[in-house]
């Protein structure tokens, strides 16, 4: 076990001893191609060197044409001949052609044609031996590809590219709504999916924290706080103030505005109305919204009893924040903020734009006419008349100063649709104002609305309201199987993992832009493809390696032409292909493209128990099926995480988050399920 453990990464010298066996005399290696961690690209290397030796076209050609498929009906790879772009044939004529050509390989089959496709499939027996050693020594790399990020894939030393990723932000006082779920689900996962990738991720969290309405908690913790329940529930507390003196300010205004009107009124019939000028004065000077703006005022004027009572209500919601987020498995490296955005740097943006004629004024405020770009950028206000600043102006600069800091590649804002305008009014003034540098680093990564969106006690305020619900229900759906439930050690921790999956898989189910509508009974269930349908496949998976109880030594020399079944070739091939899903996922930047991938696999695998019975089968092929389902539990385990799950190894034990996606194997596939060797626990059925 040891000498696994530290042989972290399959090498190439490895793989070129197994395909040696198969008669094959090196490694077949296109440039840029990853052959000891993507087993795929031994076979599209290999088919280009067949068909550029047949057909003299140029292997640059060959090789990107040469795809993957939607399904395994149609091929491990598949290739559209008129990509090959050869001149004076039909492309039907060419496929039939070329494949009579192609001299027998111990690789591959002959290709089946279909019409101008040339259909590659995968002989097994050289498919195994390649893949399920590659899974179980690449472990938890297996998949990822962290030269992606390289700034130079053919000198590493010049580094990796950086990256950031804003994601969550929510608001200081105010609700967490779905905006904030969707943003902190996708956004954790395209933290993971670049990591993975080899990039330096910053994860940020922007927390909207400034403004006047800061002022109004400041004012109304002075009437409503309670220093014991800020410290208990600073996030709930903070709320609840927040909406008591946003009551009487309205009230105030209701009076304010009463006021005017009687005395204009009184105007009206010519009457006196000093009496009610003084009343109107009083009711504006004493008045929540009066106070709140001095506050705000002292705030911005950097008085240190008003910023510490202010930074205090931000320090106590970020722990709370926090705690909240582990639960996510997420965890930030820099808590910004509006709050934090220098009017140096707001200044200078504004100069910039006055210089270059980007900004003008207008009815003494300042804005940027847009429409000259394009007319659905409309105008956008910069600089209020009262000289404030705006959510978009602190955004100006708060990218610039970002930039200044990190000097990223590329920065992504995962930000509600409902912002698409600002983000693309953000984007074009930074441009404008000579700063396409930064501009083009920039992306909007956007999604659609959560509907009905509702905890049991009404609309959902808070991610924990959210996730107590959902543990709630949860707990409530384990218990409908009594006996599986009575096995279960710590069903409220269980149930609150569960939860949590749960409204995870359901957001990233579909592709981000499409609306969803929140149900909890569906994405509670264990049928279907839910969460806790991905956490049962994995844990099954857990309980039959507890309960083969095999050595890594005795799985990595397991003689894997015994896997010859159409169940377990077929995984074989779905295994084989999860380093290409993870690069089309960076493609796609979708987390659904992961989600299909890991539902079609949990399928296949629940489809295998039947015909691949691992204990109680004769030792040899009890050893090539458990290493056939310890490399399925590794693909899975690796997509869960990508995705920011914690899979769980049998009810009531998680698998410890935070772990790095993208180094070599920290974490050694045969024993990241500690309890392989020792115990034989009950299997966890649901
Ligand atoms: N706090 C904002 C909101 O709740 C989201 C911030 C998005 N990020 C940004 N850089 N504007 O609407």
């Amino acid at each position: 076990m040891e000498a696994l453990a530290s042989s972290h990464t399959q090498s190439v010298d490895e793989l070129a001893v197994t395909l040696k066996n198969f008669g094959l005399e090196s490694v077949p290696k296109a440039p840029n191609t990853y052959p000891a961690l993507n087993p795929v690209d031994i076979y599209r290397s290999h088919t280009t060197e067949l068909l550029a030796s047949v057909s003299g076209i140029d292997p640059k050609i060959i090789y990107p044409a040469l795809q993957w498929t939607q399904t395994l009906d149609k091929g491990d790879l598949t290739l559209p001949v008129p990509a090959l772009r050869v001149k004076g044939k039909k492309p039907a004529e060419l496929a039939v052609e070329l494949g009579e050509k192609l001299p027998e390989s111990p690789l591959v089959q002959p290709p089946v044609i279909k019409d101008t496709y040339m259909q590659f499939f995968f002989k097994p027996a050289p498919l195994t031996s390649l893949v399920i050693p590659s899974i179980l020594k690449n472990g938890s790399a297996f998949g990822f590809n962290p030269n992606l990020g390289l700034r130079d894939p053919a000198d590493p030393a010049k580094g990796r590219k950086k990256m950031i990723v804003e994601f969550s932000s929510p608001n200081i006082a105010k609700p967490f709504h779905a905006g904030h779920l969707r943003s902190t689900i996708i956004g954790g996962f395209l933290a993971n999916l670049y990591e993975g990738a080899g990039w330096e991720v910053v994860r940020m969290n922007y927390l909207g924290d400034w403004g006047k309405q800061y002022g109004v908690l400041a004012v109304g913790f002075d009437k409503f706080g309670s220093e014991e329940e800020l410290v208990k529930n600073p996030i709930g507390h903070l709320y609840d103030v927040y909406v008591k003196v946003s009551a009487i300010s309205r009230d105030e205004a209701e009076a304010i505005k009463a006021k005017k009107e009687e005395i204009s009124a009184l105007r009206a019939k010519g009457e006196p109305t000093e009496e009610q000028q003084e009343q109107l004065k009083k009711l504006e000077d004493e008045g929540v919204d009066e106070q709140a703006r001095k506050y705000f005022k002292r705030m911005v004027d950097g008085d240190a009893e008003a910023l510490g009572v202010w930074k205090r209500f931000r320090d106590l919601s970020i722990e709370k924040y926090k705690a909240t987020y582990s639960r996510l498995n997420i965890r930030y490296d820099d808590y910004s903020g509006e709050s934090q955005i220098k009017d140096e740097s707001m200044e200078a943006a504004a100069r910039t734009m006055e210089e270059k004629g980007v900004s003008e004024e207008s009815e003494g405020a300042v804005i940027v006419d847009l429409t000259k770009y394009s007319k659905r950028l409309g105008k956008a206000i910069v600089k209020k008349k009262d000289g404030t600043s705006l959510y978009l102006t602190r955004d100006i600069g708060a990218a610039s100063e970002r930039f200044e800091k990190y000097h990223f590649d590329k920065m992504i804002y995962v930000v509600a649709s409902q912002q698409d305008l600002h983000l693309a009014q953000l984007f074009k003034i930074m441009e404008a104002m000579g700063r396409k540098d930064v501009a083009e680093r920039c992306q909007h990564i956007n999604f659609g609305m959560v509907l009905g969106m509702s905890t049991r006690k009404g609309t959902a305020k808070f991610l924990d309201d959210i996730l107590r619900d959902v543990r709630e229900k949860m707990h409530e759906v384990m218990r409908t199987n009594q006996a599986k439930y009575e096995q279960v050690e710590d069903p409220e921790k269980t149930a609150d993992t569960l939860g949590i999956s749960a409204v995870m898989v359901q957001d990233m189910k579909g592709k981000r832009i499409n609306n969803y509508h929140f149900d909890m009974d569906r994405m509670t269930s264990f049928e279907g493809d839910t969460g806790p349908y991905l956490q049962y496949a994995h844990a099954r998976l857990c309980s039959i390696t507890r309960k083969a109880a095999l050595s890594d030594d005795e799985l990595l020399s397991a003689d894997f032409s015994l896997l010859t079944e159409e169940h377990a070739v077929d995984l074989i091939r779905q295994l084989a292909s999860w380093p290409d899903v993870f690069l089309n996922t960076v493609k796609t930047q979708e987390p659904t493209t992961v989600l299909v991938y890991l539902f079609k696999m949990a399928h296949a695998l629940s489809s295998s128990y039947d015909h691949l019975q691992v204990v109680g089968s004769e030792e040899a092929l009890k050893r090539a099926r458990m290493a056939l389902y310890a490399a399925a539990r590794q693909v899975l385990w690796n997509g869960m995480r990508l995705l920011g799950l914690s899979p769980v190894e049998r009810y009531g034990s998680i698998v410890s988050p935070f772990l790095p996606l993208s180094l070599p194997s920290y974490r050694n596939p045969l024993t990241s399920c500690p309890t392989v060797l020792c115990s034989c626990s009950v299997q966890t059925h649901y």
